[in-house]
């Protein structure tokens, strides 16, 4: 009985005091291509941006097209790789959105105006670069900030104890002094996340000046990542309803995004490796 009653309070979301009706099950254990799943409601995803302050999903109008051809299993790697890069150019240009601007007066061809403009030179910008996928954000990236530098943090989950484990990391040694912009284009479970997030916080950078930056996550991720790091910024193109818990991959999700992005999947397989 009990047994069900808290059952009940969790696909209504009461966990934590905040009503997010789910419209299924958060945790399945088995991968069944068969079934249909049902995206969260506008009403769950204001309610879980009203749970975490510093999280934005991005308007559904302008993504779902472009989210619909990158999930199609059947995408070929040119259209999987043009979709996923105007997705992250928009993520990317989302986030300049959030960084602080400075106003001062310019001259246009015809008159004064006033300016509002990022804060940070190209230069004092950094994005690291979460690998292998998280590289799959430097062409367009490097498009709305020519001048950034990039840090990359190797990070992959061991096969047998699905933990995260570290391998490698190379950022700048200023690091501590700009504004970051961290990137994966999956958050699952976000332990990788969270071990990067941490890694950047040990070089002594302000949480206040991190954006995380991905393309589909879920709750899941999201409160574990915003659980440790409460005055980091998300920005997510979408948040998926199901996280497979055994492989650790969303659903509906794009299956295994390196492998799709990369070319590292025999054609006409399928993405995922279970
Ligand atoms: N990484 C992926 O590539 N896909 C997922 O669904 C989760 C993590």
């Amino acid at each position: 009985m009990l047994k069900n009653i808290t059952k009940l309070a969790f696909c209504l979301g009461l966990v934590n005091g905040t009503f997010v009706v789910c419209s299924q099950q958060k945790n399945n254990n088995v991968l069944n291509r068969n079934e249909q799943y049902n995206f969260l409601s506008e009403n769950e995803l204001h309610n879980l941006m009203k749970k975490h302050k510093n999280l934005s999903i991005l308007n559904r109008k302008q993504t779902e097209h472009i989210l619909s051809l990158i999930r199609d299993t059947n995408a070929d790697i040119v259209s999987f790789r043009k979709n996923a890069d105007r997705l992250i150019r928009i993520l990317m240009e989302q986030a300049l959105c959030q960084i602080e601007k400075k106003k001062y007066v310019k001259q246009s061809p015809l008159g004064l105006y006033e300016a509002n403009e990022v804060k940070y030179d190209d230069e004092e910008i950094c994005i690291v670069s979460i690998l292998r996928s998280g590289n799959a954000f430097l062409n367009e990236g490097l498009k709305v900030i020519c001048g950034a530098s990039i840090g990359q943090i190797l990070i992959q989950r061991n096969e047998e104890t699905s933990m995260p484990k570290y391998y490698f990391e190379k950022l700048p040694e200023d690091i501590n002094q700009q504004q970051i912009i961290l990137v994966d284009p999956m958050l699952a479970s976000g332990g990788s996340a969270s071990m990067a997030l941490q890694l950047l916080l040990n070089k002594g950078v302000k949480q206040e000046n991190i954006i995380f930056l991905t393309l589909v996550s879920c709750e899941q991720g999201l409160n574990k990542v915003f659980q440790q790091f409460p005055n980091i910024k998300i920005i997510t193109a979408q948040v998926d309803p199901i996280l497979l818990k055994d492989i650790n991959y969303l659903a509906p999700g794009i299956g295994d995004f390196g492998d799709r992005y990369f070319g590292t999947i025999k054609k006409n397989t399928h993405p995922i490796k279970v």
